[in-house]
Order: structure tokens, then C-alpha cells, then sequence
């Protein structure tokens, strides 16, 4: 069945139809944010890591129809002082080499130092648990995290400025 859709991707109200059983990571990509990947579907790689109304989501989890009239946020319009903070990190520290699991893995971030400027490696370890990289062996993802988190600490953090 089909379904008039509507919601905030990114800061700009999208209108579509959809198949009432599409999931979120489907119609978002559609909507052209390719930034967040389909990885297993399953709800096992974090690779569709995005923000639904400010909070973390597994978009291969969550059909979309339940996302109606909410904001969506992928690593595409994430672009406040944490975020930049974090995407200049990962590429100092080498946070990735495919970069396929990079979007998500950013994703888990911000949410981990929105809630925590200050995490322990074991906190950044846990906060990104749900995510898989078959790249970097993660060492250089947490430290990417971590020296984040040390750049950032002491300034405002002001969302999307
Ligand atoms: S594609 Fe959603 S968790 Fe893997
Ligand atoms: S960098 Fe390749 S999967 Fe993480």
C-alpha cells in the first residue's frame, strides 16, 4: 500500500510517497541522503546510524511511516560544532580507511559527546558497541573520538551553527 509521506530530512521539509512497509534507511537515501548506508538490515552494523527528532536511531530498525512528521538527521546535516569537530578527528587520527561504517560510527558520536563531553575510552568503547567496522581494528576510531572530545572541551556547543 501506498502512503502519502512527509518529514524534516536535514532541515527541509520532504513530501513522497512510499510503500507503507519501506523502512526509514529506504526512503531516506530515495530522498537523496546517501550519507547513511545500508549495511546488514538487521539492526547489527550501525552503518544507518541517524537522528530521529534529536534521538540516535538504527534507521533499518524503524519504518519509515513511524517517522512521519518528524525531523531526520543524517551525517549530511550534521554540521554543529561537535560534528565538524569529530569529522576533522577521524580524518587526523585515521578513523577510516572504506569509510563505509564512518557515517554511523560519527553518528554514534555525536550523540555519546552531546550526552558526555568528557567519556573514558571504556564509555567511547560502549557507546559505539552497536557498530561494526571490518576495516581499522576500531583503535583508531576511539582515539579519533577521544581527541575529538579533548578538542572540544571548555568550548559552547551551539547545534548547528
Ligand atoms: S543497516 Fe541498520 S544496523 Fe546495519
Ligand atoms: S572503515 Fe571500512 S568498515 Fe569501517
Amino acid at each position: 500500500m501506498t502512503e502519502h509521506f512527509q518529514i524534516t530530512l536535514n532541515g527541509k521539509l520532504v513530501e513522497t510517497d512510499i510503500d507503507s512497509r519501506a523502512l526509514l534507511i529506504e526512503v531516506v537515501r530515495d530522498c537523496g541522503a546517501k550519507g547513511a548506508h545500508i549495511g546488514c538490515l538487521t539492526g547489527d552494523c550501525g552503518a544507518c546510524s541517524l537522528e530521529v527528532d534529536g534521538r540516535l536511531a538504527k534507521s533499518c530498525l524503524v519504518l519509515a511511516v513511524s517517522a512521519a512528521g518528524r525531523e531526520v538527521v543524517t551525517i549530511e546535516g550534521s554540521r554543529d560544532a561537535i560534528a565538524r569537530e569529530l569529522q576533522s578527528a577521524f580524518v587526523a587520527c585515521n578513523g577510516f580507511q572504506c569509510g563505509y561504517c564512518t557515517s554511523g560510527m560519527i553518528m554514534v558520536a555525536i550523540a555519546l559527546l552531546r550526552a558526555n563531553p568528557s567519556p573514558t575510552e571504556a564509555e567511547i568503547r560502549n557507546a559505539i558497541s552497536g557498530n561494526l567496522c571490518r576495516c581499522t581494528g576500531y583503535e583508531d576510531i576511539v582515539r579519533a573520538i577521544a581527541s575529538a572530545a579533548d578538542a572540544l572541551r571548555g568550548r559552547t556547543f551551539e547545534r548547528n551553527t
